[in-house]
């Protein structure tokens, strides 16, 4: 008989219960090794598009295709027993049709298996919501700044400052909850936005750059980790700085082996041991 215990994993219907409750803590992350050291301490691993400016170098997300998503959703899905992973929809693979959504979305859901998808839209995408979570495929919507609507939007700046723009961000959220979202991402948005419409909607409200209002937050690792710096938003907490230790780490290692003082005697194989002093 095995001993082995397994740890149950967090469900979206975990995180959805958590409203109004815990706050829930989500981080993203792209790899297996990553993924393995966040497990522990997150609800939720998000493989978050993201990964195309932070991991590929890309100026926007726009360029993430559904295959990158796959390979990193693999990755984390290996490197992971507890956390519920979700990954993100790129752009060009939901917002045609609610068929389109499915289809991609499926492919998704059975290739990484993973627990959930997100996409990026409020009113405009409830109807696509809808349909997936009545074919079961659970969704984490996105409301606010969103980054895949970049262009569209004018560039990343904080949403909500205006009256319309408040307005149609809760129509936005209250849209995709009323849709079947089991929680929703709020992006880049002004502080009482934030807290009216977590108070309005009956799904965890996920908030980055969108105050403590919400009901958890999340962030990039990379960010909390000090390994982006293309740009630092204001929102972003750098827990550590890894930067430093990762090039000096790079400067100590060529200069070894400028030097030959690496690899030692340690890492090498068939090398005579000196004789035992008696
Ligand atoms: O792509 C991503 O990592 C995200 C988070 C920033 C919420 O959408």
């Amino acid at each position: 008989m095995s001993t082995e215990i397994r740890v149950k994993r967090v469900t979206t219907r975990d995180v959805r219960a958590r409203k109004g409750g815990d706050p829930v803590v989500v981080l993203t992350a792209y790899t297996t090794p990553v993924a393995r050291l966040l497990d522990p301490h997150v609800d939720v691993l998000l493989v978050g598009d993201s990964l195309g400016m932070v991991l590929y170098g890309m100026e926007t997300t726009l360029g993430v295709t559904l295959d990158m998503m796959i390979a990193h959703g693999k990755a984390v899905m290996r490197g992971t027993e507890r956390a519920c992973v979700v990954v993100d929809m790129p752009f060009g693979t939901y917002q045609e049709s609610r068929e389109q959504a499915f289809r991609n979305a499926a492919r998704v859901m059975t290739e990484t298996g993973c627990a959930a998808v997100k996409l990026e839209g409020g009113r405009e995408m409830a109807d696509t919501i809808a349909f997936l979570v009545e074919r079961g495929v659970p969704v984490m919507a996105h409301v606010g700044l969103k980054p895949q609507s970049v262009h569209a939007a004018g560039g990343f700046r904080a949403q909500g400052r205006i009256h319309d723009e408040a307005a149609a961000i809760r129509a936005d959220a209250r849209a995709v909850c009323e849709a079947g979202a089991f929680s929703v991402v709020v992006e880049g948005t002004v502080e009482p936005v934030a807290r009216a419409l977590t108070t309005e909607i009956a799904i965890p409200t996920i908030g980055i750059g969108a105050s403590p209002a919400c009901d958890g937050q999340v962030l990039v690792t990379e960010d909390v980790l000090g390994l982006f710096s293309d740009f630092t938003p204001k929102f972003v907490k750098r827990y550590a700085d890894l930067s430093p230790l990762i090039s000096q780490a790079a400067a100590d290692y060529a200069a070894e082996v400028k030097a030959r003082a690496f690899p030692g005697p340690e890492h090498c194989f068939g090398v005579p041991k000196p004789p035992k002093a008696v």
